[in-house]
């Protein structure tokens, strides 16, 4: 089963907001995706109405070596979580960029059995580059990148072409990757214009279902839903069961 990183260095773009409603679509269509909230912001954590402590946070697995499996929280909705914890942060300073951190994640997920347990897992990125964007880089079969249909997304190309060419070398491997169009409104003549760019850039990359702008979407967070619980005939909610369906249809999700 897939191992999917959901990231962009850029903030504000749908990573967390993708991560939590894509895997509710994988629950509802009856698997039982795992995600994992590696950000210190844990914003996955909090939409999914989880206050761990530190200690029963993925903080635990770095800096305990907690096993993941204790970690997990069975959410309502089918889903599972590795909640995250604002102590988080401390994992850059904690530990220097050796070897064996980088591919700690990937590490504990094989031998605790996780990625071979035949579910979908989905790794919520932090916005900055560190040892904790390295670790899912390296955990990954694939990437998705959430790209904010707006002017600064693709004045923000380049830097992200660069991190993701970094990221790479330090995790050893290309990674295949699906960029996916988020906040998208029809209306707006630059979100034509921004498709079309991104059409050029990313080529047979790009998914072509779009994440439209839906205030739906911002509300549900704040119930603690997913869209399909909080408004199942919403837009959001039909693009992200499409997107799983495409997803699906590219090998990305088996
Ligand atoms: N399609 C959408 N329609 C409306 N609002 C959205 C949509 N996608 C995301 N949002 C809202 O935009 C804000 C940022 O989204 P989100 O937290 O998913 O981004 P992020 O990339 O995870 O941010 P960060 O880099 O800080 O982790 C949130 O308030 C979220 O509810
Ligand atoms: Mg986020």
């Amino acid at each position: 089963m897939t191992i999917l990183a959901v990231f962009n260095q850029k903030g504000g773009v749908g990573k967390t907001t993708t991560t939590a409603n894509l895997a509710a679509a994988m629950a509802k269509e009856g698997m039982e995706p795992l995600i994992i909230d590696l950000d210190p912001q844990a914003h996955l954590t909090a939409i999914s109405g989880v206050e761990p402590d530190a200690g029963d946070s993925i903080f635990a697995f770095y800096k305990d070596n907690k096993p993941l499996t204790e970690l997990v929280v069975h959410l309502d909705n089918g889903v599972n979580l590795i909640p995250s914890h604002v102590e988080l942060a401390k994992i850059d300073t904690l530990y220097a960029k050796t070897g064996s951190i980088i591919r700690r994640l990937r590490q504990a997920l094989q031998d605790e059995h996780l990625s071979n347990a035949g579910v979908p897992i989905l790794i919520d990125c932090c916005p900055f580059l560190g040892i904790l964007s390295i670790n899912a880089m390296a955990a990954a079969d694939a990437i998705l990148i959430p790209i904010a249909a707006e002017y600064l997304a693709m004045k923000g190309a380049n830097q992200l072409a660069n991190t993701l060419v970094a990221m790479e070398q330090i995790a050893g491997k290309r990674i295949p990757r699906r960029y996916l169009v988020t906040r998208y409104v029809t209306q707006r003549r630059l979100s034509g214009d921004i498709i079309e760019q991104m059409n050029e850039r990313y080529g047979k990359d790009l998914c072509k279902t779009r994440i439209s702008e839906n205030a739906a979407i911002t509300e549900s967070a704040g119930f603690h839903q997913d869209i399909f619980a909080f408004a199942p005939k919403s837009k959001g909610a039909k693009d992200y069961a499409v997107l799983l369906e495409e997803l699906i249809a590219c090998g990305f999700v088996d």
